[in-house]
């Protein structure tokens, strides 16, 4: 049993910080930013404005473009790192908002930037199990809760926003969620962690280097269990951590530019959000379209990385 995609939606603060909002609050530059990054500016969430908030505005966006209401959706499942609230879910904080009454269950998934790939990973078993009929995923973070505006090798990294998207099960194995491959090696730990007074903690150059070997592995990995090449996908979509990490690890899968989803540029690194937002972006915009196939590899703190196959 496999799943189909019948609803997305995105939500994005409206706050924008460019860079030249940076310049004039720390010793950086735009030029810097853009070389080592290819960011031009991210959202930042308003005060008091925080991941719930996000996550339940595109969930209300997925649930109006698949034209059904939150009782219709039989699990919940949010990637996010960054909860105001240490608890409860993100997730069932959702079905509150959205005045959910049929007991569906809802929880978070805590994969830093390879959450939504460890969500797409559930999600693929639930179907498979048929388990749940329709499962809600979203992705939603506030990065800036972790910026420390005295690290300019952080700091400028990260936006906030929040990416939902709806699947249903369908007895076609080749629409929805196709596959998913997910990793950790707790061992790198030390690469890239939050710390308890909740900032980040990275070692950019280390993180760097793996992510442009652990990326393509994950994605190379999905497309010889599929049996398909770069030629057979329509976009490669990697997690939007950083352009020239995003150039380099899609250029080596044979990935040409005009296949690669860029919204780093807009967005940042908006972590757990990332893919779910730019593929919702992506679809509200018209650039990726129903029914093409989609490569999704991603990388965060853990380390952890995956991948997924998914037709839109
Ligand atoms: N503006 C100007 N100069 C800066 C800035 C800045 N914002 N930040 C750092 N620099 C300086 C450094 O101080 C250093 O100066 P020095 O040579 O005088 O010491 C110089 O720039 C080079 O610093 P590096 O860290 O070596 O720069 P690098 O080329 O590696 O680029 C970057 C840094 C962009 C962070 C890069 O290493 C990177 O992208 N790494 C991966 C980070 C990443 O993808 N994280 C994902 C997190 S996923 C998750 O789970 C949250």
């Amino acid at each position: 049993m496999g799943s189909r995609l019948i609803g997305y939606g995105s939500y994005l603060p409206e706050k924008i910080m460019t860079n030249h909002d940076f310049e004039r609050i720390m010793d950086t530059t735009d030029e810097w930013i853009v070389q080592r990054t290819g960011m031009h500016e991210r959202h930042f969430a308003a005060d008091g404005e925080e991941v719930v908030d996000m996550a339940a505005v595109a969930a209300r966006r997925a649930l109006d473009n698949a034209g059904i209401g939150i009782d219709d959706i039989d699990m919940v499942i949010c990637a996010t790192t960054s909860p105001e609230l240490d608890f409860p879910s993100v997730g069932v904080q959702v079905l509150g908002r959205l005045g959910a009454s049929k007991n569906q269950p809802a929880f978070d998934v805590r994969g830093a930037c390879t959450g939504y790939i460890y969500a797409l990973h559930c999600a693929r078993g639930f179907f498979a199990a048929g388990m749940h009929r329709r499962i809600m995923l979203i992705g939603a973070e506030k990065m800036t809760r972790f910026i420390d505006f005295n690290d300019r090798s952080t700091a400028v990294l990260f936006g906030d926003g929040a990416g939902a998207m709806i699947f249903e099960h369908s007895s076609s194995g080749y629409s929805g969620i196709i596959d998913t491959v997910v990793m950790a090696d707790g061992r790198e730990f030390d690469m890239l962690h939050g710390t308890p007074d909740h900032k980040i903690a990275m070692n950019g150059p280390e993180t760097y280097k793996k992510a442009v070997t652990l990326m393509p592995d994950a994605a190379q990995y999905i497309m010889e269990h599929a049996g398909i090449t770069a030629d057979n996908v329509d976009w490669i979509v990697p997690h939007q951590a950083n352009l020239r990490i995003i150039h380099s690890g899609a250029g080596r899968l044979g990935f040409p530019l005009e296949k690669i989803l860029v919204t780093v540029d807009k967005h940042a690194n908006t972590s757990g959000a990332s893919g779910v937002l730019a593929l919702s972006y992506a679809l509200d915009n018209g650039i990726i379209k129903k029914g093409q196939l989609i490569l999704y590899p991603a990388f965060g703190s853990g380390l952890t990385w995956g991948a997924a196959l998914i037709r839109m």
